[in-house]
């Protein structure tokens, strides 16, 4: 156990990093409090240099399909920093790593590696602006796609014009672009590409919701945006960065029968090491510098550690059995003033009567409700994600003891608030 405590570490974090953190959401300003730091983790459980053990449904945002320290990712990570740990140059782990992701997506022909799931939307930005020569792209409100300029911007004035930026920072221009909807409104989409079809380049969408809490999409949602993207020659891009194998062995749009153009990949496919990244066919995929016209680069990207850790993790998900809380909990459980929505593995618990459907909709949630909520469950020993309109996750490492201390947990915490 550390000698400093949570609250020591937190006094000298934000005198040497704004706000302490090195991503906002990890401050705890939503919840209130002060954020926990991490010594270490082991399978379902972290340890925080207060000498506690928590059960983690955080996952490192969703990253760790298979838990913390998952020995077959770690023995990876070390025989491959022992060969070197940087090349900035071509490496069999790379050809492998690819021919693995390619061979569990059928609509994947190529991909290419980057470092993030910011940097993985930003190429995928670029190359349908790059192949149809246009610049607006269609996002939904309360979808998140990292934080490119481009993306940080939520619903304008009108659904017809540009979006306003949602961060300082943000060129006017660059949101003028980004035309923004609400989530699982397809009639919306269908105003927005009757008016302004002819200039969209790509529409972007988390498939399923996992950033305003976990929202499923309605039926037929996908297949409008598949049908009205082919229709006007816009592209269909897929963030993944989340849903992306925590399903199953591939993508949410393998899974649905939905094949996008472009597919964002982060989190699980690097095993919980920087990595990410964009596939799709080869005729797009070509578009990419140094064969085609749309430049992209990156001195870290293929990473060896980052490659090694993740084909780790693909290698293990043949034999893997998909964590699935559906089965015990429906899919939309209502609770005391509450609701949890669950898909497979990966689930919110709303302070609202009904999951919502849209951004809208969950802003209606009781978030201080969850900021006590999210209290009660740490002093049980559950870490969740600090924020109301985050998801949580379950991994291979989680036991049944672990799920049913959750659900306990969260029986008892609902009862306290
Ligand atoms: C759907 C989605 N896309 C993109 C990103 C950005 O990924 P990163 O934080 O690796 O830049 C995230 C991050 O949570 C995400 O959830």
């Amino acid at each position: 156990m550390s000698k400093f405590s949570n609250q020591e570490f937190f006094e000298r974090a934000v005198r040497v990093i704004p706000g302490g953190v090195n991503s906002p959401v990890r401050s705890f300003r939503s919840v209130g409090g002060t954020p926990v730091f991490i010594e270490r983790g082991a399978g379902s459980k972290i340890y925080t240099s207060d000498g506690r053990e928590l059960i983690d449904f955080c996952l490192s945002w969703g990253a760790l399909l298979f838990g913390h320290a998952d020995p077959d990712i770690v023995g990876a990570v070390m025989k491959a920093a022992v060969d070197g740990t940087g090349f900035g140059a071509a490496t069999e782990r790379e050809v492998l790593f690819a021919e693995k992701i390619c061979s569990m997506v059928p609509a994947m022909d190529q991909v290419r590696c980057v470092n993030s799931g910011t940097e993985a939307v930003m190429t995928a930005i670029r190359l349908a602006r790059g192949m149809t020569g246009r610049d607006k792209i269609l996002k939904f409100d309360g979808c998140y796609h990292g934080h490119s300029d481009a993306m940080l911007v939520s619903a304008g004035s009108g659904l017809l014009s540009g979006g306003s930026s949602s961060s300082a920072g943000v060129p006017a221009a660059t949101a003028a672009d980004t035309l923004v909807a609400p989530y699982n409104d397809a009639d919306a989409v269908k105003e927005i590409m009757a008016a302004h079809g002819d200039s969209i380049a790509a529409i972007i969408v988390e498939p399923i919701a996992a950033n305003m809490g976990l929202i499923r999409p309605k039926p037929g949602f996908l297949e409008t945006l598949r049908e009205l993207t082919r229709m006007h020659g816009a592209r269909l891009i897929f963030d993944e960065v989340i849903t992306g194998f925590r399903f199953g062995p591939t993508t949410y749009g393998t899974l649905c029968g939905i094949d996008a153009d472009l597919t964002c990949l982060g989190k699980i496919i690097g095993g919980g090491l920087p990595l990410a990244a964009v596939g799709g066919r080869k005729e797009i995929m070509e578009q990419l510098a140094p064969c085609g016209p749309v430049y992209q680069a990156g001195t870290l990207s293929g990473n060896p550690l980052a490659v090694a850790a993740g084909l780790a993790a693909l290698n293990k998900m043949d034999a893997a059995i998909f964590p699935n809380l559906e089965k015990q909990l429906g899919c939309a459980t209502a609770l005391r003033g509450a609701c949890a929505q669950i898909k497979d593995s990966a689930f919110t618990v709303f302070f609202r009567e009904e999951a919502p459907q849209n951004l809208a909709e969950a802003k209606e949630c009781d978030t201080e409700a969850y900021g006590r909520f999210f209290h009660s469950m740490l002093e049980q020993g559950i870490y969740l994600p600090p924020a109301q309109f985050e998801a949580a996750f379950v991994s291979t490492a989680h036991t049944e003891a672990d799920v049913d201390a959750l659900l306990c947990a969260v029986e008892r915490a609902l009862q306290a608030i």
